[in-house]
């Protein structure tokens, strides 16, 4: 199944899907990717949400960074609407309504670069799409190419017999491009699916290519 605009503007006909308004379980994740950041990179600059949705997330980092300027990107119509509405009141927002996979690779985003890409619940849905067109590994690149030096890549993904193994393989590519700084796998309670439901946490640190090399040389010369 490919997960296009068509069935996200599928899923938004419905006012808040997967319950984010109101869920203590979503709230929970927002917070822990919140702190994430704050632990990882104390005073972004300019932040990246890809898959925005509705903008609950949104309103939440734009509260915790006013300093910070946050571009959001959704590829829903609806999504977008909702987010313009929830993120009124916060100067710092920039909503973009836009598939990420072509504003990545056609280069389609502002030209400064990002100390923060958020992407909460949204890589499994790229996976087919990206396979597909044998663009993984160009997703990845590009999305670390948008990170400035040392920026953070912050990513929670709910972890299933499936996405356990589409998230195993982008995690084994962002090694390529970025260092693993953090990861953490929780199981909570979700009202909205009504049973317990695990996901994980992971921070990756953008490496540029001359430490990347240096690395095994580092290594060699360890006692
Ligand atoms: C499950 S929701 C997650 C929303 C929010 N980030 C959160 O953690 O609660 C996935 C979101 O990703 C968006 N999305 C999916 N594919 C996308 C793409 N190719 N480009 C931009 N947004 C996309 C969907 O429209 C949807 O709003």
């Amino acid at each position: 199944m490919i997960f296009n605009k068509d069935y996200f503007e599928k899923v938004f006909d419905k006012e808040s899907p997967w319950g984010y308004s109101t869920s203590e379980y979503e709230k929970k994740k927002y917070l822990r990717q919140l702190e994430a950041i704050v632990r990882c990179c104390r005073e972004p600059k300019n932040i990246l949400e890809v898959g925005c949705a509705e903008g609950i997330h949104t309103a939440m980092i734009a509260q915790a960074f006013p300093g910070a300027r946050i571009l959001c990107v959704d590829i829903a119509t609806q999504a977008i609407e909702r987010a313009k509405k929830t993120c009124d009141c916060f100067k710092n927002v920039e909503l973009m309504e836009g598939d990420i996979i072509e504003l990545f690779s056609r280069g389609k985003l502002p030209s400064h670069k990002f100390d923060v890409i958020v992407q909460s619940e949204c890589l499994y849905y790229l996976f087919p799409t990206l396979l597909f067109r044998m663009d993984l590994v160009s997703y990845l690149r590009g999305m670390a190419r948008t990170l400035t030096d040392e920026g953070i890549f912050v990513t929670s993904n709910g972890i299933n017999a499936v996405t356990r193994n589409v998230m195993g393989i982008y995690y084994l590519i962002l090694k390529r491009y970025c260092a693993p700084v953090f990861s953490a796998q929780y199981r909570e309670w979700n009202e909205y699916r009504n049973k317990h439901v695990t996901y994980d946490l992971r921070v990756f640190r953008k490496v540029n290519r001359r430490e990347r090399i240096q690395e095994p040389e580092l290594a060699a010369q360890a006692p």
